[in-house]
């Protein structure tokens, strides 16, 4: 592997073949140090591929990098695609191919009819939230608290397994413009944010009815949980239980969660995502 990679070196393909799969068993291990109980096995993708899966990889030479993985699935009474995994290796990251393979993905599930993709994310990583909200332009109106139970098996989730589930509404004008890289104009504007990013780094609730007062509202959240985590596992629990009662709140008040920004308060990276009343239907 070269130093510098060039993202047009790197091709985009269907993964076809039980022996080809195998490297994305591996890949799971790497990404998320999960145990083999936790890997999604090559029968599995097999099978659901078969089914009408989509598993699609990203190659440096005869190298598997990257890859995206889902299956068929049923949202608001109509066919829909649950991805399941998008996983790259550490060292080919924000080479834009997290990006490629959501798109390649999304061209296969259009393909087959489909208008509709979900998935989940841990909404305290501003990664991944960054990624789906600002690159991807998907929405939510679901908050999961411990989807997956209590205790992760990834390392790159200690604080417990709640998730976000995301609607991605593939033939959208608001996804083909965020895709074709279409500056998202967002601005939180006045609003009382549920939760802040208080000078030391711990979150802060603000007053729920001032938060929710506008039809816009925010929620903050660190820009780097898991250096916080490594600082103070304390501070990083904070952080899930005060976002947990934020988005519930939110989400029980009618709001859906339609933004994401970066930005630095002083010395502080943070992220806000942005909420406003709609139905999340009225973004198809
Ligand atoms: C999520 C993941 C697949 C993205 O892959 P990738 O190839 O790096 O994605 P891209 O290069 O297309 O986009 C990454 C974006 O995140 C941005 N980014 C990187 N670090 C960031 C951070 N700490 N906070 C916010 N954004 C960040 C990059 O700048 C880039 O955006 P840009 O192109 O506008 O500059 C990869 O990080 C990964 O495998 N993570 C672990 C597994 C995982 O979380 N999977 C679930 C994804 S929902």
């Amino acid at each position: 592997m070269s130093a510098v990679i060039e993202s047009s070196n790197i091709k985009i393909r269907e993964i076809t073949e039980p022996a080809e799969m195998r490297p994305v068993e591996d890949l799971q291990r790497e990404v998320w140090g999960v145990p083999d109980l936790d890997v999604v096995p090559v029968t599995h993708l097999v099978a659901t591929k078969e089914a009408g899966g989509v598993l699609i990889g990203a190659y440096d030479g005869e190298n598997l990098v990257g890859f995206v993985y889902g299956f068929p699935a049923f949202e608001h009474g109509q066919m829909a695609h649950h991805s399941h995994m998008l996983a790259v290796k550490p060292e080919y990251r924000n080479f834009d191919l997290g990006r490629r393979l959501k798109l390649a993905q999304r061209e296969h599930v259009i393909a087959q009819g489909i208008g509709l993709m979900t998935w989940t994310f841990d909404p305290l990583q501003s990664l991944n939230a960054y990624f789906n909200f600002c690159k991807l332009g998907v929405v939510s109106d679901r908050y999961l608290p411990n989807f997956y139970g209590e205790d992760a098996a990834s390392f790159l989730h200690q604080t417990g397994t709640d998730r976000l589930w995301i609607s991605w509404f593939v033939n959208s004008d608001r996804v083909k413009n965020r895709i074709s890289n279409a500056a998202a104009a967002l601005d939180a504007g006045s609003t009382t944010p549920l939760v802040e990013v208080t000078n030391d780094g711990s979150p802060r609730r603000n007053d729920l009815s001032a938060s929710l007062a506008y039809d816009r509202t925010s929620i903050e959240i660190p820009g780097d949980i898991n250096s916080l985590y490594e600082e103070s596992a304390q501070k990083a629990f904070s952080w899930r239980e005060d976002t947990r009662w934020a988005f519930t709140e939110a989400l029980n008040a009618g709001y859906v969660i339609s933004g994401f920004m970066r930005g630095r308060r002083d010395s502080q990276m943070l992220g806000s995502y942005l909420l406003s009343k709609a139905e999340l239907l009225s973004f198809r």
